[in-house]
């Protein structure tokens, strides 16, 4: 069984969709407030330690209902079946997509690499795995880029709070001054390296891989690189002709794609910073989303009503991005994490059926903090010409209890999302002070960050990703796109340049030394 290949343009629903935007498009939310009963009871969704409140977007009660009609006529309901039950869904790839079975007990395969997962962590935390010398680990880096990088790093740091001690550090990017810089800093005695490719073919991994080899050859010796070196991989043979050990090699399923990798192997690194009590928490968190996912019905499915929102915004008001902004320092790296998830995703141009396609898909998905993004671009937000849909994203509790410092935190997450949308008539009518307000804004709020709750809030956004991808009839899981630019910089570093147009052999010129 296949995901269905529907047009949604031709579909009823979104036809009178269309009918709909038209009669409504220029409707102040604060009118909605007002015609509607039971707004706020219809438009927000309280499950487990999550609130979700949606009232705030430029959406009628109408349209909600048009949207998840939507979903019915594209068979949303049929695809997620498909999904958990790992039918070839990446069908260029010829793969299931099953990342969520990572966070799922019963599979054999999963078990094995979450039982290994477990006693590396556990051994390195309780200093039975140590370095060459004996010394205890105290450094843990992650050589890896995209998938293999941005979710670890992101949830390392989201995470900290719960860090049993050991400290991560991630090498991604090719630029050798960063990889020189940080080994400046990191003793080969206490340092653990870990690297992660699910092909072990990509070439900023495999290149600072051999370099921080090279340096820790010089520094300690090549029979140590067994007790320093773990790899993480789908391919079988190139880790062990790295020099990895066989004990050290954790494998990727192929139905697990980079960007939802960090719920296996990849997560590694997370297991070990936060314990693996934790990490299992972070998995049933994730899991428990997954449940809500699968089992409830799309008005109160917080996944699928994200997804309608998102599509409505970028469909109909044309709004080309939407931001996420979690008030949590913790979360800086979650605008990052979700650009590979979603836009590596979503950023499709040919249906299922493999015709072009004549309307929007994936948006443009970026962000930052609350209150840092206050002072940053939400002047725009309030006063500017564009329509900038948002997750905001708060906390009940601070995690190290300073319960009045949050308290300003949060009232300027009520503040800015009151704002948005209500404005404000300047005194004397003065046109640079008015405030037109009618700015939407979803709101998120969310008990504590703790692993459960960051699992859940990863897994909300995946499924939201997926259910874009299946009402936009576009394969969410294969990433064609990237691998062009891959190809051409091998050719580049060959020195073939025949292919190349005039300005870039131009400049190529200029770069030389
Ligand atoms: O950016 C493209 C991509 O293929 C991602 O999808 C993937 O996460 C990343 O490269 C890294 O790939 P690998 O884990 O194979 O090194």
């Amino acid at each position: 069984m296949a995901l269905s290949k529907i047009n949604p343009t031709k579909l009823s629903s979104w036809k009178k969709l269309v009918e709909q935007f038209n009669k409504e498009n220029n409707h102040h939310i604060n009118d909605f407030f007002k015609e509607e009963n039971n707004r706020l009871e219809n438009f927000s969704i309280s499950w487990s330690n999550f609130y979700l409140d949606f009232s705030k977007n430029r959406l009628s009660n109408n349209t909600f209902k048009l949207l998840t009609n939507l979903c019915e006529e594209t068979n949303l309901k049929n695809n997620i079946d498909q999904y958990f039950n790992g039918a070839i869904i990446n069908e260029t790839e010829s793969r299931a997509v099953l990342h969520t079975a990572l966070r799922s007990s019963g599979n054999d395969e999963v078990d094995k690499t979450l039982n290994k997962i477990i006693n590396i962590s556990d051994e390195i935390n309780n200093a039975k795995r140590s370095g060459y010398s004996g010394k205890r680990i105290t450094d843990v880096v992650n050589i890896g880029i995209g998938g293999s990088h941005l979710g670890p790093e992101m949830v390392t740091e989201a995470l900290a709070y719960y860090s049993k001690g050991i400290k991560p550090h991630f090498i991604s990017n090719i630029d050798p001054d960063f990889t020189s810089k940080l080994l400046k800093d990191l003793n080969p005695e206490t340092t653990l390296f870990i690297i992660v490719s699910k092909t072990f073919t990509t070439i900023e991994t495999l290149e600072n891989a051999n370099k921080v080899r090279a340096w820790f050859i010089d520094n300690a010796s090549e029979s140590a690189i067994k007790d320093h070196f773990i790899a993480i991989s789908n391919n079988t043979e190139a880790p062990k002709k790295f020099g990895v050990s066989q004990d050290n090699i954790l494998s990727i399923p192929e139905w697990v794609g980079g960007r939802f990798s960090l719920w296996g192997s990849v997560g590694l690194i997370i297991s070990i910073v936060i314990g693996s009590e934790n990490f299992k928490d972070f998995l049933k968190g994730a899991h428990e989303m997954d449940v809500h996912f699968k089992n409830s019905p799309f008005e109160k499915n917080i996944p699928v009503v994200l997804a309608l929102i998102s599509i409505w915004y970028n469909n109909f008001f044309k709004c080309e991005t939407e931001a996420v902004l979690p008030y949590s320092q913790s979360l800086t790296k979650l605008s990052d994490y979700l650009q590979q998830a979603s836009m590596e995703s979503n950023g499709k141009s040919v249906d299922r059926s493999g015709k072009k396609i004549n309307y929007e898909t994936g948006s443009i998905v970026w962000g930052s903090t609350g209150t840092n993004a206050q002072h940053a671009f939400f002047q725009l937000m309030h006063q500017g010409t564009k329509i900038i849909p948002s997750d905001f994203i708060a906390f009940k509790k601070s995690l190290y209890g300073d319960s009045n410092q949050h308290k300003i935190l949060n009232s300027n997450f009520l503040a800015q999302t009151n704002a948005l949308m209500t404005g404000k008539l300047a005194s004397g009518n003065d046109v640079h002070k008015n405030i037109d307000g009618n700015k939407p804004s979803t709101s998120i709020v969310i008990n504590k960050l703790d692993p459960s709750s960051l699992g859940s809030l990863i897994a909300m956004y995946e499924n939201k990703i997926f259910t874009i991808g299946s009402i936009l009839n576009v394969f969410s899981f294969d990433q064609w796109g990237v691998e062009l630019g891959k190809s051409i910089a091998k050719e580049i570093l060959l020195g073939n340049d025949d292919a190349l147009d005039k300005s870039t052999k131009k400049i190529r010129e200029q770069l030389k030394d």
